[in-house]
């Protein structure tokens, strides 16, 4: 092997062992460059005689074109490697499962509120609601029931720290008072039209069981009207349940009871005529019709006007509804069971 072709073998070799681009032009330099071997051959050439230097040149040339030749040939290489490893840095696997967005739902019982909201709408009622933190006077004083009053007992009632008069409102029975206060403002008593809403929100007692949560939920109504009586009620109620149920296969019944607010009260039971809870009484609501007092503080003269009220329980209804069984599932927020209603 002549020197020269010992030297192309040199470069293709150097060449071939850099590893990156940069190590390549530094090869390069060793062979091409102002002080590279070849450039030190050409350079050579100066010295011989005119008939030599034209036999030597060529044999040079071709060297450097070899060289040249096998530079541009791993440039070439090292580019489609960089190129490779880009691709496989970055590449998607077609065949992997998406990735799901996950999606939030509501809650049942804000689900079951929102249905209720949507039935008594259509039938002419407005949504109202009041503070959950209440003064004594609108959670009970204003209900009938005053300092003293054996029914107050009923409530085991949170109080604020250091107060006696502020309270998490026991029921949603103080939105009676507040609505009828805010309709009395905005008509006047003279020719005031009927007043219907229902009230559904949060409410708090110092309870804790399995059928029992310190905080739950009550569903409020009330129409307040020249005529209304305990048949619009009975009529009104029952059409709410068949349609919140979506069946007629349901007896509801009103059963003498007590509270202090209305008179007479008394408790609605409704029984399924057919599947799980088939002919079992089930207690959801107390109502009655409004007591004189509580038209009276609510500015309302009870001489001229009548209403009815209910306080139902929320949770209660979602769980016919939806056929759960224990209301702890409720609240403790375990996914299992809340994403079933997304
Ligand atoms: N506020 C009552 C309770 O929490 C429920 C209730 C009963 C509300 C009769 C009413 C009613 O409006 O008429 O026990």
């Amino acid at each position: 092997m002549s020197d020269l072709e010992q030297l192309v073998e040199q470069a293709r070799q150097d060449f071939a062992a850099a590893a990156s681009p940069a190590l390549l032009e530094q090869a390069k330099a060793r062979y091409l460059g102002k002080s590279g071997s070849i450039t030190a051959e050409l350079k050579g050439l100066a010295a011989l005689a005119p008939e030599e230097k034209k036999e030597a040149g060529g044999r040079i040339n071709r060297a450097k074109q070899s060289i040249e030749a096998a530079l541009e040939a791993r440039r070439a290489e090292l580019r489609k490697a960089e190129l490779d490893r880009q691709l496989a840095a970055t590449a998607i696997d077609v065949t992997l499962p998406g990735r799901q967005r996950q999606t939030g739902g509501l809650h049942p019982v804000s689900r079951a509120q929102e249905r209720i909201e949507d039935l008594f709408r259509s039938v002419g009622f407005t949504v109202a609601d009041g503070p959950e933190i209440e003064s004594d006077w609108y959670n009970f004083t204003a209900l009938n029931m005053p300092d003293n009053h054996p029914a107050r007992s009923m409530h085991d009632t949170f109080y604020l720290q250091g107060r006696d008069d502020v309270l998490l409102r026991t029921h949603t029975s103080p939105v009676q008072i507040r609505a009828m206060q805010a309709h009395v403002a905005r008509y006047g008593t003279e020719n005031m039209p009927d007043l219907r809403i229902i009230a559904p929100g949060r409410t708090y007692r110092v309870d804790w069981d399995a059928t029992h949560s310190p905080m739950f939920h009550q569903l409020e109504g009330m129409w307040i009207g020249e005529k209304v009586s305990m048949a619009d009620l009975k009529g009104l109620y029952t059409h709410f349940l068949r349609r919140f149920f979506e069946t007629d296969e349901l007896e509801v019944r009103f059963r003498p009871s007590f509270f202090p607010f209305t008179e007479p009260s008394a408790e609605i039971d409704m029984a399924f005529l057919t599947g799980k809870h088939k002919g079992k009484w089930l207690e959801i609501s107390g109502c009655g019709m409004m007591h004189p007092n509580v038209l009276a503080f609510g500015g309302i003269d009870p001489e001229r006007y009548t209403g009815f009220a209910f306080g139902s329980g929320l949770e209660r209804l979602a769980m016919l509804l939806y056929g759960i069984d224990d209301i702890r599932l409720f609240f403790e927020n375990d996914l299992r069971f809340l994403s079933q209603f997304r």
